[in-house]
């Protein structure tokens, strides 16, 4: 009995749900609230949109615009730009002054290491153990062992945007090892 807390002092069920609702929405409201910016913050609006495409960026980071980068580079040009998930990724112009539909991902299958495009050989040699990929990037020689992989290269609203490759590889027609 002395240890008990009189009836008269215990506030009755209902009077203790309130209060816990109370809590939690003093808990709870700030939190989401303080959550919200952050989740924005990591998804920053124009990534990983439609399709999870994204849209090229040049050595500055800078959107590429289509018509900007053909004034810039002629037929045959293969340049970097920063791709899918920040991979290294070469547009092509093709011969006739278009955009190629396909970019191609600039990782070495081997080891990993970023491929230069050699013009005057018209192939993709790798500095570190001398694989070899033509204009399209299919290995032409190992140790690499597998193609460079593809990704779609769109123009939307003027930019170029990238979108992952999930169909047939034209150039060995098998289905796609990095989809
Ligand atoms: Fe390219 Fe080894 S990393 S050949």
């Amino acid at each position: 009995q002395a240890t008990s807390i009189p009836a008269d002092r215990v506030p009755d069920m209902d009077k203790r749900k309130t209060m816990n609702l109370l809590l939690l929405g003093a808990i709870g409201l700030p939190t989401a609230t303080m959550l919200y910016p952050y989740t924005y913050f990591f998804v920053p609006p124009g990534t990983g949109g439609a399709g999870g495409g994204i849209v090229a960026k040049d050595a500055f980071g800078n959107d590429v615009f289509a018509d900007e980068w053909l004034k810039a580079h002629g037929p045959g040009d293969r340049t970097l730009t920063q791709g899918l998930k920040g991979d290294p990724t070469y547009l092509v112009v093709e011969k006739d002054k278009t955009l190629a539909t396909f970019g191609i991902n600039a990782v070495c299958t081997h080891l990993g290491c970023v491929v230069p495009w050699n013009a005057a050989e018209n192939k993709f040699i790798c500095p570190c153990h001398g694989s070899q990929y033509n204009d399209q990037g299919r290995v032409v020689r190992g140790p690499a062992p597998l193609s460079l992989a593809l990704v779609h290269a769109d123009v939307d609203e003027g930019k170029v945007v990238f979108v992952p490759w999930v169909e047939t590889d034209f150039r060995t027609g098998e289905n796609p090892w990095w989809a």
